[in-house]
Formats: C-alpha cells, structure tokens, sequence
C-alpha cells in the first residue's frame, strides 16, 4: 500500500498534518475503525472527531488497531455548544477522552458558539484543559471575526485554529483574515463542499491537466494556500488515498485565481438554524 504522510503547519510551537481525516457521520459504522486504521495505513497522522459526531471510540480502537505511537498521531476532538458552561465542558471533554480511550488530545475545539452562556466561561474551561494537559493545543470552531476577536482577547491559553467551513464554493476571506492576524491556522471542514466541488467543470479540466483527480484539486487550491489544514471525509479507500496524495504537484497561479473565482457562488453548508452565528459575509 503506498504511504503518504502530509507534511505539518506549526502554531504556537506545535506541528500539525496538513491533512486529516474526518470522522462525522460513518453511515455504516461497523466499517468505522477499519476505515480509521485504514487511513493511517494510508499515512494520515491526523484524526477530526468530535463529541458530536459519535466516532471517538472508533477513532481510539483505530489508533490501536494501527500500532502507531501515540505521538505520532494528532487528535482532534470538540466540545457541543450544549456544554459551554464550565462544569459540563470539563465533564464533555473527560467523557471524551474515555470514549478515545486517550489521556490526551493533540487540540481541543469549542465546537459552536453559545450566546446563552459567557464566553468567558467556555474559555476558562477550555484553558484550564491546556494548562492542566489534556489538550495540548486549543481552538475554536465556526467562530466569525467578531467572535474571534473576542476569544482572543477573553482567553488566557493562547488558541491554535478556527475550524471553519471553507471549500471552492464559499468566501471567507474576512474569517481567514482574522485567523491569521491572530496567529491561527484556519481547519477547513467539508473541504470538498460534501461532493459538490467534485462535479464542477472548471475543477475537473485542472484535474485531467495535471493527471489527478477532481478531489486532490479541490484539496490541493485549499493547502496551496497560506496556513490552511484540510479535513476531508472519504468512506472508501481510494478515496483516503487519493485525499492525502496531493502533494506532488502545484497549481498553478492562473489555476489557483480561477478556482478562487468559483467562491462567488457562496454555498454555505453548514448552516443550522439553532447554532448559526451571524455569519460574515465575504
Ligand atoms: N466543525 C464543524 O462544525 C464541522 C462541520 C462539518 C464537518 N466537519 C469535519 O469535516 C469533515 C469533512 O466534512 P464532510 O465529511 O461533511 O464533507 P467533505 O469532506 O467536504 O466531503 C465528503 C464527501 O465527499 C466524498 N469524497 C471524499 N473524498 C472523495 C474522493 N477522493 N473522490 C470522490 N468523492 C470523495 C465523500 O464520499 P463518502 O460518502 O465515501 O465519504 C463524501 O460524500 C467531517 O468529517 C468532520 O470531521 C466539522
């Protein structure tokens, strides 16, 4: 099998695969450790799991089904907008790290803001979980410019990443704008807008000029850009081989400007009614 391992970004200090493999939603879940072990057989050393998602159990018996050492790989986990206040976010990340069967978790994300909780609160447990280890690094996911800017100045642990949807379809240059300001590698969830990039015609005519996929087009217009880490789901393995295997060629700088155009089309997602901030446009 070949392997193929991305290489790192680095905030504060530490050093993240620019690819990781996501977890949400396995719909045939008695295939998800095999998948995960499958992925690191691959060469991923980065996982997205996330409370909500269900999948840290089988992220953990991945890990050991793989015999890697655990500092080799980097895992994600995120704490529900349901739990920010801080008793619950304490207890949410202790059953997390059982569920992973871990005694630590490489970054710890607040999953959704929660305006019905301080976000001050949320912050001080996410901070207390660095300080006392078991997060190594912290962030926050799906968090806008104001948001993060309040984050930033509210927590004392400094934060690591915005996990944030970003593909070809959406515009989010002010969000990624302000990541890097404060010094933020931004986390590109649904990379590959759920499939939709994968069918458009621009992205394919790239794809056949460089010998690959429409995938590792869309993936790769991500990672080419500064201080941007991809998560992509794939639920066969040709395409976690595929989603990692992007790394041998460069787009270039005409292709990369006419993939950007693409984001007019402002596709968002990710939107749920209960959870959605007011998002920035543009
Ligand atoms: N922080 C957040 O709020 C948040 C929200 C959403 C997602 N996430 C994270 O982001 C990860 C990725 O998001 P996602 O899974 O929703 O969407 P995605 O990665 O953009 O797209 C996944 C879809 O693309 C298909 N696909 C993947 N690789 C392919 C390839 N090489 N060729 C053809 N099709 C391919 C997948 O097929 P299969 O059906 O075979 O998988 C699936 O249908 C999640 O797993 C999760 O870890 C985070």
């Amino acid at each position: 099998m070949q392997t193929i391992e991305a290489p790192t970004l680095s905030a504060q200090g530490a050093q993240i695969p620019a690819v990781g493999y996501g977890t949400m939603l396995f719909p045939v879940p008695e295939r998800a450790v095999e998948l995960i072990a499958g992925s690191l057989e691959h060469g991923y050393r980065h996982i997205d799991t996330a409370r909500k998602y269900g999948s840290e159990k089988w992220v953990g018996e991945g890990i050991r089904a793989s015999s890697l050492p655990r500092k080799d790989i980097w895992v994600t986990t995120k704490v529900t907008e349901e739990n920010a206040k801080a008793g619950d976010f304490e207890r949410s990340l202790d059953t997390s790290l059982k569920a992973l069967g871990l005694d630590y978790v490489d970054l710890l994300l607040i999953h959704w803001p929660q305006p019905k909780v301080p976000l001050e609160e949320t912050l001080g447990a996410l901070a207390k979980a660095r300080r006392g280890g078991l997060a190594k690094n912290i962030g926050v996911s799906n968090f806008t410019v104001a948001l993060l800017n309040e984050a930033v100045g509210k927590c004392s642990e400094p934060l690591f990443t915005n996990q944030i949807e970003y593909h070809a379809y959406i515009r989010q240059d002010k969000v990624i704008a302000a990541c890097r300001k404060h010094g933020l590698l931004v986390t590109c969830h649904v990379p590959l807008a759920r499939g939709a990039v994968l069918k458009d015609p621009l992205i394919r005519d790239v794809a056949t000029s460089h010998g690959k996929t429409a995938a590792q087009v869309a993936l790769k217009w991500l990672v080419q850009q500064p201080d941007i880490v991809v998560v992509p789901r794939g639920l066969e393995h040709f395409e976690i081989q595929e989603n990692i295997d992007i790394f041998d060629f460069e787009l270039t700088a005409s292709e990369m400007s006419q993939i950007s155009g693409l984001r007019d089309r402002n596709q968002r997602l990710v939107d749920p009614e209960v959870r959605r901030p007011v998002w920035d446009e543009g």
